[in-house]
């Protein structure tokens, strides 16, 4: 099984994870890229031919007429708008296309994990994930990987123009302004601002959980007078909150301020030297002049990079929390071409589990259920009886043992077949916020109307149903949380005869249904056990009557008992 604590990836690891989840949108990315260099190149291009113009005035010898002078910086002006524009358009589309993929996968690996590591997992954090973190993905492929490219581009297209046309010192003046500005500086900013972002996201995530939970007990936390103490607990975790916003903000504006002073001590630098190399005799006026200009236009994307550790903590602590989940081992995968199956009979032997190696729950069981069969198990809370269920429908992956159908082994057998095969309603039914017709049709998609009042009248809810403002109709989310548990339960077993799948298993069937109610669902599964196996759990003897062989399980051993 895998630790709780993990280590956390670096920053390089995350971001080339990130890239490679591009994949054939690469090529867009490649396009923003020399869009982006292009286009600041441009801009630089119409303060670079003004210099080019006072140094033709001033006498150098530059082969450009002053009117093509003039009408190349108005072609670089409009055309920096145009490739800018393109930049934007093709990053975004990246972006947007890229966290559509990814909420794709997260979808994807969610349905692998479910239901075995969803149940520990708190849902609140996995809509944290699927809304903001994946929105914070955005920065990444919109806003980080092409500046990164384009100030490598632009940079170096300046360092080699000033160094040919102007002078090499200038040039590598200007070289360690960028690398002052566009490296070291975020490395020292990001060491600041890393740990501050990773703790803002995981606060930020479990407080989201924190909050849904309390919703959604809100009416435990009533009862229990407990509201205050919750109250005061969601501000503490607000405050953390912007405890850490302030945080990052205070980090991230002292990292601008360093940067504009480094970018002014460079500038000045450039000048210094340049009219030292005047004052020297090394380099004439109007060269100077197109040198110091075209360094001075181009720290523009290293301030960019500069910029980026503010964001790029939070988007590593995003992308590291999805790209775990992605990549989180799921209790069991699905069996995919596996065997088919047309259930006739379930033999149990030596069955052992444990959750996370633990303390066992079940160990060395043995039972089998035949085809006309109702079989029973009963046992105490807590004994391991809904953790069998679940075996059986291998939502956990057996640790020791066989749980065979006709004959072959679960692990062969195709899932898809498996859950056709057996349905269970367990002991919470889930209602979906839609009409009480697509919560059944959830069971058989293409049932007729017919079919589904007849589940319904075997599950002994259908006369309720037809008391609903309208009937079938009705939607779930109108009746808020109304609907009454026996009245979840037995919707929940309205599906299963639906399904009319031919081994069904049901975990406290009738727990909230009165006698009358239970009578009529009992009749209903014994006129259907002919066709089906049945396995019930309960802890009713009035339910337990209609067993045909009753299990006990006692200290995670399952004992044949007679019927009372
Ligand atoms: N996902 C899980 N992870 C870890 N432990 C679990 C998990 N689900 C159940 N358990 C533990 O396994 C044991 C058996 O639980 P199970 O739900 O099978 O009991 P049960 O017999 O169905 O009880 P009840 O009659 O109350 O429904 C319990 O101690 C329970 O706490
Ligand atoms: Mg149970």
């Amino acid at each position: 099984m895998k630790k709780d604590k993990k280590l956390r990836r670096s920053g390089a690891v995350i971001m080339a994870k990130l890239i490679l989840l591009l994949g054939s949108l690469a090529y867009i990315m490649i396009l923003a890229v020399i869009n982006g260099s292009l286009g600041f190149i441009c801009a630089m291009g119409v303060t670079l031919l003004g210099a080019i113009g006072i140094a033709k005035a001033l006498g150098e010898t530059i082969a450009v007429s002053y009117g093509l002078i003039i009408a190349l910086a108005v072609v670089c002006g409009v055309l920096r708008g145009l490739l800018r524009y393109l930049e934007q358009y093709g990053n975004h589309y990246i972006a947007f296309r890229l966290l559509a993929v990814l909420r794709d996968k997260i979808f994807g690996a969610l349905r692998i994990l479910c239901p075995a590591k969803l149940e520990s997992k708190q849902k609140g954090s996995i809509i944290a994930m699927i809304t903001s973190d994946i929105e914070t993905l955005e920065v990444f492929y919109a806003h980080t990987v092409s500046p990164v490219c384009i100030a490598f581009i632009v940079s170096l297209s300046v360092f080699l123009f000033v160094g040919f046309v102007s002078s090499w010192y200038l040039a590598l003046t200007a070289l360690a302004g960028f690398l002052v500005i566009g490296i070291v500086l975020p490395i020292i900013s990001s060491g600041r601002l890393k740990a501050s972002g990773v703790k803002y996201r995981g606060e930020f995530a479990s407080f989201n959980a924190y909050f849904l939970d309390s919703i959604k007990g809100i009416r435990d936390i009533v009862l229990n007078n407990a509201g205050k103490r919750r109250e005061d607990e969601v501000n503490r975790r607000s405050d953390i909150l912007l405890m850490e916003t302030k945080n990052i903000k205070k980090n991230t504006s002292r990292a601008a301020a360093l940067t504009e002073l480094c970018v002014s001590v460079f500038i000045l630098l450039t000048l210094t030297v340049g009219i030292i190399l005047v004052t020297g005799g090394m380099l004439s006026v109007g060269r100077m002049i197109i040198g110091v200009v075209a360094v001075f236009g181009s720290f523009g994307p290293v301030i960019a990079i500069s910029a980026l550790p503010g964001n790029l903590t939070q988007t590593f602590a995003s992308g590291d929390r999805v790209l775990d989940l992605l990549s989180e081992e799921p209790a069991v995968t699905p069996v995919i071409n596996g065997e088919k199956i047309d259930y006739k009979k379930l033999e149990v032997r030596d069955l052992s589990f444990s959750y996370y190696g633990r303390t066992e729950v079940l160990s060395d069981i043995c039972m089998h259920a035949e085809k006309g069969e109702i079989i029973g198990i009963i046992g105490e809370s807590g004994c391991g009886k809904s953790t069998f269920l679940k075996l059986l429908l291998r939502f956990w992956r057996k640790e020791k043992g066989e749980i065979a159908y006709n004959g072959l082994d679960i692990d062969m057998v195709d899932t898809d077949s498996l859950l056709d095969n057996v349905t269970m309603v367990s002991q919470s039914t889930y209602l979906f916020d839609e009409t009480i017709e697509d919560n059944l049709r959830i069971a058989k998609p293409d049932a007729s109307r017919q079919e589904i009042e007849d589940a319904c009248r075997m599950a002994s809810v259908h006369d309720f149903i037809k008391t609903l403002p309208d009937g079938y109709k009705t939607e779930v989310g109108a009746l808020g949380d109304n609907l009454s548990a026996g009245e979840k339960q037995r919707i929940g077993l309205a599906r299963a005869f639906l399904r009319a799948s031919p081994l069904i298993l049901l975990d406290e069937p009738t727990s909230n249904v009165d006698s009358i109610n239970e009578g009529i669902i009992l009749k209903a599964l014994k006129e259907q056990k002919n066709k089906k196996s049945i396995i019930l759990v309960s802890h009713r003897e009035s339910t337990m009557a209609i067993a045909d062989r009753i299990y006990k399980v006692k200290n995670g051993k399952m004992t044949e008992v007679n019927k009372v």
